[in-house]
């Protein structure tokens, strides 16, 4: 790591055939930080979580996280390295408690060792310990024993990313954490992030501006996979490049 990055890119790029969705790409993380990224719709955001997180291969450029080059690394071995990503929705165990789902979410960060028979009684007392704590701090605990699929929406995203959690990241990777869910639930997911934000580095993506501006350090705005701003809250908010993408994108 140096000066404190955890994350930082190196002129990324990701193209689709020939159009390139993310295009030369420096992006530095601060360790600790609430960092987000907005941008209009296909600016290419989501193709640079894929980067990140493993999903895709860049074509050209590199990461490093926590000092290490991971740019050819696969998406499963940088969670063992501690890069996190909010599960999806439909990756919850629906029949399965809250409870249930974090414990399978806290086991699943050891791997095939919480296979082995002799590890299996103390691995798995730890790993329910581990999902209780989770599921305190997502204020889920009078849900323990609710069935996923029985959760509101808000609830499940707020499940999701208490899965990531269990995984112990140094750093979680958020992509629209709030899409879908409904007025009531965006405060405590926002309250969530926040909380994360002490002990966690975490990237946002996000288009809910209210949320951006009140809880990120750092935001990088992209426009046509490139970075456009960056700064704080304050000072992208008061930059008219930003206002001219955004209003761009509505013409
Ligand atoms: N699999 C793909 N194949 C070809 N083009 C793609 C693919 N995925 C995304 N794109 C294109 O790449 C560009 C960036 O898309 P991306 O999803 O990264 O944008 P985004 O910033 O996440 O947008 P949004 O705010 O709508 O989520 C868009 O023009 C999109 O159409
Ligand atoms: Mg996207």
């Amino acid at each position: 790591m140096t000066d404190g990055y955890i994350l930082e890119t190196q002129a990324l790029a990701l193209a689709y055939g020939g159009f390139r969705a993310v295009d030369g790409v420096d992006l530095k993380v601060r360790e600790g930080t609430i960092h987000s990224v907005i941008g209009p719709n296909g600016a290419g955001k989501t193709s640079l979580f894929h980067c990140l997180t493993g999903g895709r291969r860049p074509t050209e450029g590199s990461i490093l996280f926590a000092g290490e080059d991971i740019t050819r690394r696969p998406a499963h071995r940088r969670i063992g390295i501690g890069m996190a990503r909010s599960f999806q929705v439909t990756s919850l165990f629906q029949n399965l408690s809250v409870r249930e789902n974090l414990r399978l979410a806290a086991q699943g960060r050891d791997g095939d060792r919480a296979l082995t028979f002799w590890r299996s009684v103390a691995e798995g007392k730890a790993h329910l310990a581990l999902a209780d704590e989770v599921m305190e701090r997502l204020n889920l605990t009078a849900r323990a024993g609710v069935a996923a699929g029985d959760l509101s929406h808000g609830q499940q995203r707020v499940l999701e990313v208490g899965m990531a959690l269990c995984g112990r990241p140094k750093m979680l990777l958020l992509d629209e954490p709030t899409s879908g869910m409904g007025i009531d639930d965006i405060p405590v997911m926002t309250g969530l992030i926040s909380e994360l934000g002490r002990d966690h580095t975490v990237m946002l993506i996000e288009h809910n501006m209210g949320i951006v501006m009140s809880i990120s350090h750092t935001i990088t705005v992209m426009s046509r996979g490139q970075i456009l701003v960056e700064g704080k809250p304050d000072e992208v908010c008061a930059d008219a490049r930003v206002r001219a993408a955004y209003l761009g994108e509505a013409a």
